[in-house]
């Protein structure tokens, strides 16, 4: 390990877990321990547990789990040792470390440093001669200087080696570069600038750090692409980030207005709505859905009213709706774009439109009647049905019984009619969503997962060493009689087999079995899996007979396993014979 096991122990102890993960998770006491909503799933009841005592957090939904560097790792995307360095960093802890392990986290500053002298490159270049057509084109969209110096937009030059030259005179090095993806390499095997007569708009994270870029070709130049983003890179994961975030993010408590497009973002930006942003050349993703319900409690969709903008809404708004985040939809009258709609209409109506932007329910009904004629009693009947689909799958009672009388008045039947249609419908979906439930019961997540493939064939033998891990992990002082009595290879499950190795190399050291000792070697869904044990071992005062008497299964198991495959090995060997004399009968014959 790069990182001294007392520094690390050090810098657990400056950053407790309580109030590292309040500052993501808003949590409530439950008598010792303290639960909220998972930010790694979608859940509407808090099944995510923190456990002050032992510095641990186990989410029974989705079995995440682990401890503070656990934590940071799987929030903040870093791996094992930067969520340390992470945490390090914020307490002000100097690591000293040997230079050989950090070498991933080399090249990703060093991809932050590249990000940040090329954004300062395109934006000198936009404001200079060379960038005068880049500079022209975002006036002529309406954008002021102010606005163009306050996103940092920029102009790549027509060369294909101009940032390549300039960061190298800065020093650094073409692979750094290509790691950036600001500079690719050609099938010749030459490099050359990714971004070539482009409006370069820059891609900042929450943190603040230039992690992409997006650029804009000119309009009416024979482009093979509209827009050309930054890959994804060691520092960029594009799924997970969004145009405008940097800013937004200060701004949002209200609502977050979600647009298409960049420059939907920068106009509207400069229009008094700091609180957009847009997702990056992608269709809208959960990661993305997730990392805005940190911030705000509403998102407004005002995707564009064509047939795609319509299908993104709706796609948006499922992923939306397990979020918890209320969803609101501005429909852009005349199938403008909001950067369009506000350069004709101004600021106040489109404020007027943000306010009256209708539920996303409403939008659902206004918008399954598009293909349906509803004069015709057929028509009629067809929009009803699907209407009552959609209200059938809203959670606000008050909503469901306005739609119900609005729709009922509105076509001339009776309420009652419909109210009892949307009823049965609830019906079967509670029903089919209680079997999941039920399933979810009986087949527990990590029976299915793959931390223990081996639970199926040997039900018993895993549940005893789950047993012995989880006694273990609380008194590590009856790790000796442990090893007197079983050995690693008697262990069916891998898992197991190396939690328990594991506890054996610290006993020999002579160190406690704190989570962070585990979090090296075992992956995400193991220590999630780990953490469950040590949560979930109720034995208490029993804790040594429960490890005898699981060592005992083990052992029984262990044997009964050997007479099994000696068995086999006998049964194997029967037919081997038989198999032997019937040849030599064979080659007798002929
Ligand atoms: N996009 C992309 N690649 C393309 C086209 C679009 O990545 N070939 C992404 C960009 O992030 C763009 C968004 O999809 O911002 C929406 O596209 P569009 O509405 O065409 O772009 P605008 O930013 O609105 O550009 P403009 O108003 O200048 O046409
Ligand atoms: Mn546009």
């Amino acid at each position: 390990m790069a990182i001294p096991a007392d520094i690390v122990n050090e810098i657990k102890y400056r950053n407790d877990i309580e109030s590292v993960i309040s500052s993501y998770v808003e949590l409530k006491r439950r008598g010792k321990n303290l639960v909220g909503l998972c930010p790694f799933h979608n859940e509407k009841t808090p099944s995510f547990t923190v456990y002050p005592e032992n510095g641990s957090f186990y989410c029974f939904g989705c079995g995440a789990g682990g401890d503070v560097f656990s934590f940071i790792k799987l929030i903040e995307n870093l791996d094992y040792a930067d969520a340390i360095r992470f945490l390090a960093e914020k307490s002000g802890i100097n690591i000293i470390e040997s230079a050989t392990d950090n070498s991933l986290q080399k090249v990703r500053n060093t991809i932050y440093d590249i990000n940040r002298e090329t954004a300062r490159f395109f934006h000198s270049v936009l404001m200079s001669d060379e960038g005068k057509w880049a500079r022209e084109y975002l006036l002529s969209r309406g954008l002021t200087l102010k606005t163009i110096n306050h996103f940092g937009l920029g102009a790549a030059p027509d060369k294909w080696d101009s940032l390549l030259n300039h960061l190298k005179s800065l020093g650094y090095s073409i692979s750094d570069m290509v790691a950036a993806n600001v500079v690719s390499k050609s099938n010749k095997g030459s490099y050359y600038d990714r971004f070539r007569k482009r409006v370069m708009f820059p891609i900042i994270n929450v943190r603040g750090r230039v992690v992409a870029f997006s650029g804009r070709a000119m309009p009416g130049e024979d482009k093979s692409a509209k827009y050309i983003n930054t890959s994804d890179t060691l520092v960029y994961k594009k799924s997970e980030n969004l145009f405008g975030i940097n800013f937004a993010k200060n701004c949002c408590e209200e609502r977050i207005i979600l647009v298409e497009g960049n420059m939907d973002v920068v106009s509207l930006h400069q229009a008094g709505f700091e609180n957009t942003v847009a997702a990056l050349g992608t269709a809208f993703t959960a990661d993305e859905a997730k990392l805005l319900s940190r911030y705000t409690k509403e998102i407004v969709l005002t995707l564009d009213a064509d047939a795609a903008g319509q299908k993104a809404v709706r796609r948006a708004g499922e992923i939306l709706k397990d979020t918890g985040l209320n969803v609101r939809v501005i429909v852009v009258p005349d199938g403008k774009d909001p950067d369009e709609y506000i350069k004709k209409n101004g600021p106040e109506r489109f404020k007027a439109l943000l306010e009256g932007a209708v539920s996303e329910i409403e939008y659902k009904l206004l918008t399954a009647v598009e293909d349906i004629d509803v004069n015709t009693d057929d028509g009629k009947v067809k929009y009803l049905s699907r209407a009552a689909d959609i209200i059938a799958d809203t959670p606000d009672p008050i909503a469901r019984d306005l739609y119900i009388s609005r729709l009922s008045d509105k076509y001339g039947i009776q309420r009652s009619t419909l109210e009892n249609r949307v009823k049965e419908i609830r019906r079967q979906k509670a029903k089919t969503k209680r079997r999941q439930e039920i399933n979810k019961i009986i087949n527990p997540r990590f029976e299915k997962s793959s931390v223990l493939p081996e639970k199926n064939a040997y039900p018993a033998a895993v549940a005893a060493e789950e047993n012995i891990i989880a006694v273990l992990l609380s008194h590590p002082d009856f790790t000796d009689y442990a090893k007197d009595n079983i050995t690693p290879d008697m262990f069916i499950s891998s898992v197991n087999r190396r939690a328990f190795e594991r506890m054996l190399e610290l006993s020999l050291e002579g160190l406690d079995y704190d989570l962070s000792l585990f979090g090296e070697i075992f992956s995400g869904e193991e220590m999630g899996y780990i953490t469950s044990l040590l949560n979930g071992n109720k034995s208490g005062d029993n804790s040594l007979t429960v490890l005898k008497d699981s060592i005992r299964v083990i052992n029984d198991e262990s044997l009964k396993r050997k007479s099994i495959d000696s068995a086999k090995k006998s049964t194997d060997d029967w037919a081997e014979n038989i198999k032997k004399i019937i040849d030599n009968k064979n080659k007798g014959d002929k």
